[in-house]
């Protein structure tokens, strides 16, 4: 990418492999679930280690049918992070529970395990630990409250699909984990989810649920064997993951671990670069994770600069580089706040990070030249906004 370029905040890198496999796939006749999607999740399962990895549409359908399989009341409150995706949380509206917010920790971002007690109460049912960025979450604190107060825990592993905690993979840590395959993703099937279980109930509720409720699925209601009549046993979801999609993803899992390494090549580059500066903030890395590095986050320490966040932003873009925000503080975004009060939340940490956070490209299609050219860019604005 020359100088002058644009270079975007993400690309996607598919090669002919997965172009080949998707094209097999349009040629056999069958499109919906089938073998490919088996065929990923079978490759998925054994990268995790968990005992089932079902396909899915999103990540999103993943967390919204963790809640619906359960037996929770109308009411009940799930606690959650306020620095994520809206999905996240508004998985727990759909199942009309209450989202409560637990602040975050100032340098990681991650759910901070210390503030939930005094966020439980009699009606709490389960925690929903975001592992942001990639970076784990504190999973033994976070289990410890859990099992204390007889709390089910669903990870949100949109960002994680390498990540490991104390050496164990993210995915196997809850009771049940949902990652993404949407096209900014480390891999991606365009768009896509799986979720990972070891409990053979809650895996069988969610093959039943992803697809309508039915008690077969379409490629074997249409297989050899005999005309088979299905049953519905609840009103699931259209959640299922298309062959099409799982041709992608067959693929770029192979590439997981190549393409983990030139992002943590990349990550270990900007975080020389931007710790010499006293204006910006790496994310903190603990050292019970190995990170997936999915998003690179700098922090804005904005007493020590003349530029506001959103111009830090549109000067980086203007020079030709694509920025993103992950995320504005879900407890300030006008639903929540109209719904459920939750501006007036002591949430310190979350409040504080929202307007000064920023994220920059990170992806293995960058070359070494584009890390430079981030760097140098953003070096020679924060130098020049000195306070
Ligand atoms: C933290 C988090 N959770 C959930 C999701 C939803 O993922 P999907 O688009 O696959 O539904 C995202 C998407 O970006 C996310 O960042």
């Amino acid at each position: 990418m020359n100088a002058d370029s644009y270079l975007p905040y993400h690309q996607s890198w598919l090669e002919d492999d997965e172009i080949n496999e998707v094209v097999d796939t349009l040629k056999s006749g069958w499109l919906t679930t089938g073998p490919k999607t088996k065929s990923f999740e079978e490759a998925f399962k054994n990268y995790i280690g968990s005992k089932h990895a079902i396909g899915l549409n999103s990540c999103t359908a993943g967390l919204h049918m963790s809640l619906a399989v359960q037996e929770f009341e109308p009411g009940d409150e799930v606690l959650v992070p306020p620095i994520t995706f809206p999905a996240t949380v508004n998985v727990v509206v759909h199942q009309n529970l209450k989202p409560v917010f637990v602040d975050v920790e100032p340098d990681t971002l991650n759910l901070d395990a210390t503030k939930l007690e005094e966020k439980i109460s009699p009606r709490t049912r389960a925690i929903i630990p975001v592992h942001f960025a990639g970076h784990a979450c504190d999973m033994d604190a976070i289990d410890a409250v859990a099992q204390k107060h007889k709390l089910c825990v669903i990870e949100d592993a949109a960002h994680a699909i390498e990540t490991r905690y104390k050496g164990r993979k993210v995915g196997t840590l809850g009771s049940l984990a949902s990652f993404s395959f949407y096209a900014t993703k480390n891999i991606t099937t365009g768009e896509g989810g799986m979720l990972t279980t070891d409990d053979d109930d809650l895996a069988e509720k969610i093959r039943v649920m992803r697809l309508h409720g039915l008690s077969r699925d379409a490629w074997k209601r249409y297989g050899k064997s005999g005309f088979a009549h299905w049953q519905l046993h609840a009103p699931g979801f259209k959640y299922n993951m298309s062959d099409i999609n799982a041709s992608l993803g067959i693929h770029q899992l192979k590439k997981v671990d190549r393409f983990l390494e030139i992002r943590k090549r990349y990550a270990a580059r900007y975080n020389e670069a931007f710790g010499e500066l006293e204006e910006v903030e790496p994310l903190a890395v603990r050292d019970y994770t190995d990170p997936a590095y999915h998003i690179y986050v700098l922090i804005l320490k904005l007493e020590r600069l003349t530029l506001t966040r959103d111009e830090f932003l549109n000067a980086m873009q203007e020079a030709g580089i694509g920025m993103a925000v992950h995320f504005t503080s879900l407890h300030l975004q006008p639903y929540f706040k109209e719904r459920f009060n939750s501006h007036i939340e002591p949430l310190p940490n979350a409040a504080h990070c929202s307007n000064r956070i920023v994220s920059l490209p990170l992806y293995p299609k960058m070359t070494p030249a584009d890390v430079e050219r981030v760097i140098s860019t953003a070096t020679a604005l924060i130098k020049k906004h000195r306070a």
